[in-house]
C-alpha cells in the first residue's frame, strides 16, 4: 500500500506492506538505488515473509516524495558542501518514527546501502540488522567524483532522460541485458521518471558522502552482504571484503544479476533475504 507523510514541510512516500500475522517479527526498511525509486522493490513487496512488515520509502526527490525545498543548493557547482547523504537517512528516521517503530533491519541497494551507513552514523542502536546489497562503504575516489561532475553536466544537457540511457547498461549484467529486453525497458523508464531536482541534489550527495567502513567494522548485529556476480559497479570483491569486516555476517552471492540484483533475480535475491530475516531475528 502506498502511504505518505509530512516531514519539515515535505512529503516523504513510502510502500507498506504487511500480510496478516499471529505474531509480528520486525520491519525491514527498504531503501533504493540511484536514480530509482521505492518502486524497484515491486518483487521483494510481493513476497513479504510471514510476519514482518516491509516498508519502502521513495528518499527525497525521487518517486512521490517532495524534492529539497528550492534554496539554491539543489546539485549546483558550490553547492555541494551542503549537501548530505545522511540527509536521507534523517528521513528514514523520521519514517521510523511517524510509524512508532523503535528499530528496523535495514536493507540498502547500492545508494540505499550509503543511506543505511548514515544510519548507522546518526543512530546505530534504531539498526536490528543490516542487508547490504550491491553496495560499497568507501567514499567516492578523485575519479569518481570527477565522474559525478561529468553526470551533473548530462543531466543539464540532456536531461533525467539522458542520464538515464547511460546508466542503465551499467545497472544491469551483462545477463540481463542480453535475455531481458523488458527488464532494460523497465530500469530506464523507472530511471526517466526521476524528477532532476531529485537527481541533481542526490548527484552531491553520493559524491561527498563519507567513508563508512568504521561503522560498518564496528556493527555487531546481524549482516548480510548481497551482491550480483556481474556487477560492474559494486563487484563482488567489494562484497566479500564487506562479508569480512562483521563477525558471523552471511554472504550471497546472486548469479546471472548484475548491480541490481533484487530485480534481475528476484527468488534468488528473496531466497537469502527471507532466510536471513526468518533465521536471525526470532524476536522483534
Ligand atoms: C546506485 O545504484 O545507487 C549508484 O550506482 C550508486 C553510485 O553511483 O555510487
Amino acid at each position: 500500500m502506498r502511504r505518505q507523510f509530512e516531514h519539515e514541510g515535505r512529503l516523504i512516500s513510502y510502500r507498506d506492506v504487511q500480510p496478516p500475522a499471529e505474531r509480528q517479527a520486525g520491519v525491514l526498511v527498504l531503501l533504493h538505488a540511484f536514480p530509482l525509486a521505492a518502486a524497484m522493490w515491486e518483487p521483494q513487496l510481493a513476497a513479504v515473509p510471514t510476519g514482518w512488515r516491509f516498508v519502502a520509502p521513495d528518499l527525497r526527490g525521487f518517486g512521490a516524495s517532495s524534492p529539497d525545498p528550492p534554496d539554491g543548493r539543489g546539485g549546483e557547482p558550490g553547492g555541494h558542501a551542503a549537501l548530505s547523504i545522511d540527509d536521507y537517512a534523517r528521513d528514514v528516521l523520521a519514517l521510523l518514527d511517524h510509524l512508532s517503530v523503535a528499530a528496523a533491519v535495514v536493507c540498502g541497494l547500492s545508494m540505499g546501502g550509503y543511506v543505511a551507513f548514515g544510519m548507522l552514523r546518526l543512530a546505530a542502536a534504531r539498526v536490528r540488522g543490516l542487508v547490504l546489497a550491491d553496495t560499497r562503504p568507501d567514499a567516492d575516489t578523485p575519479a569518481g567524483r570527477a565522474a559525478r561532475g561529468q553526470a551533473l553536466e548530462t543531466l543539464r544537457s540532456t536531461g533525467v532522460a539522458g542520464l538515464a540511457d547511460g546508466m542503465v547498461p551499467r545497472l544491469l549484467g551483462a545477463s540481463s541485458r542480453r535475455t531481458r529486453p523488458d527488464l532494460v525497458a523497465q530500469v530506464r523508464q523507472l530511471a526517466a521518471a526521476q524528477a532532476p531536482d531529485g537527481v541533481a541534489p542526490a548527484i552531491g550527495r553520493l559524491m561527498t558522502r563519507p567513508d563508512a567502513t568504521a561503522e560498518l567494522a564496528a556493527f555487531a548485529r546481524p549482516l548480510l552482504v548481497v551482491c550480483g556476480e556481474e556487477d560492474e559497479i559494486t563487484p563482488p570483491d567489494v562484497a566479500r571484503q564487506m562479508h569480512g569486516l562483521v563477525a558471523d555476517a552471511a554472504l550471497a552471492l546472486i548469479g546471472h544479476a548484475g548491480h541490481l540484483s533484487n530485480l534481475e533475480q528476484p527468488a534468488a535475491f528473496n531466497t537469502a533475504l527471507d532466510r536471513f530475516l526468518t533465521t536471525r531475528f526470532i524476536q522483534p
